[in-house]
């Protein structure tokens, strides 16, 4: 069928509308903002590089920032907003309170970000930027972020309470269901869990393995019981190393230690027990390499998880409140 000059001139025309609205409705692009704000990188890289070479730790702090950020209604940003006498935000849910930390370097890059290009970019941006460069600085692959989310104009303790944030005593079954339900995978989340190379967990997030659990090297659960006490409540936030020999060093050898029992949380020797996870444990072990490719593939998926896109949401002013 050959079409009239009107009804192409309208298949033109419609092409055109699709393209206007899809554009106004902002995927997520790594260009996002190469015109609007140009320094943004430098700026997000300059404040985390300070930041970790003083404490190394807060590039771990900052990583998890994002991981539980993307859990709850999506990368939006949530997870840094303060509670006030209206909102009961996410900081205090189970899995953050007293656990979460790494604000102030995101404020710190908010603020400069905000000098530099103002009311233009989001603290879900800001955040996925510098989880990015938190993996890269202790040593770990880069990748090019997806630019483009939006701000929550709320936050909810009880999303971030709810169950969609896996526990230290999460099965495997349960690891896989929580990722699934986020759109990803077995393998996603395999690798995702090898973001415990770096950082450190608090004595009440592993007491229970280092005490009543079999499938443990018995030296390492001897080493960590010295600074863990058996009885609940004294030592509850004594930390340990989430990786024993290179916790700030983003590299494989948490999975070697998967093998060698030495997974200082139940859910991450969970990976490592005898289930359907083990072989991708013994490949990552063996290859570094398959780890950081997997590992980049899966930051990329947990980023694209719900993202608020214009004209949802808003560009907050301050990451710890709502405009
Ligand atoms: C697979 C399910 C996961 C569970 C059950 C889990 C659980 C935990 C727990 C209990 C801690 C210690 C919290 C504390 O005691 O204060 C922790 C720390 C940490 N998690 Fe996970 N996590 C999981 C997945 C992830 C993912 C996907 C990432 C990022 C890719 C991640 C990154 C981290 C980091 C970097 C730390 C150390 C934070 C710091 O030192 O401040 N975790 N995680
Ligand atoms: C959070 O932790 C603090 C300090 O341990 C505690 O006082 C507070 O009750 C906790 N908040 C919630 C909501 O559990
Ligand atoms: C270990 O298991 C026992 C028996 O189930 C339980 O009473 C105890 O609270 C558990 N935890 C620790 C740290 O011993």
């Amino acid at each position: 069928m050959v079409l009239s000059s009107s009804s192409s001139s309208w298949l033109l025309s419609s092409l055109a509308l699709f393209l206007v609205v899809t554009a106004g409705r902002s995927q997520l692009s790594p260009n996002y903002y190469h015109q609007s704000c140009p320094k943004l990188p430098f700026i997000v890289k300059s404040v985390v590089q300070s930041a970790v070479s003083k404490q190394p730790r807060l590039a771990a702090s900052i990583l998890r920032l994002f991981f539980h950020d993307c859990f709850v209604n999506g990368c939006d940003g949530s997870v840094l907003v303060d509670d006030t006498g209206s909102l009961k935000g996410e900081k205090t849910a189970a899995p953050n309170n007293g656990s979460l930390r790494g604000f102030e370097v995101i404020d710190e890059i908010k603020s400069k970000v905000e000098a530099a290009c103002p009311s233009l970019v989001s603290c879900a941006d800001i955040l996925t930027i510098a989880a990015r460069d938190s993996v890269l600085l202790l040593g770990g692959p880069n990748w090019e972020v997806k630019l483009g989310r939006r701000d929550s104009k709320t936050a909810s303790f009880n999303d971030a309470n709810s169950g969609v944030l896996p526990r230290p005593s999460s099965s495997l079954d349960t690891l896989i269901s929580l990722f699934q339900a986020q759109g990803l995978s077995v393998k996603d989340m395999v690798a995702l869990s090898g973001g415990h190379t770096i950082g450190k967990a608090r004595c009440i997030s592993f007491r229970d393995r280092i005490y009543n659990e079999t499938n443990i090297d018995s030296l390492f659960a001897k080493a960590k019981q010295m600074n863990c006490p058996r009885s609940s409540g004294s030592g509850d936030d004594n930390v340990a190393n989430l990786d024993i020999q290179t916790t700030n060093y983003f590299d494989n050898s948490y999975f070697k230690n998967l093998i060698n029992k030495r997974g200082l949380l139940h859910s991450d020797q969970v990976l490592f027990n005898g289930g359907s996870t083990d072989s991708l444990v013994q490949t990552y072990s063996q290859n570094g390499n398959a780890f950081n490719c997997d590992f980049v593939a899966a930051m990329i998926k947990m980023g694209d998880i719900k993202p608020l896109l214009a004209p949802n949401g808003e560009i907050r002013k301050n990451c710890r409140r709502v405009n």
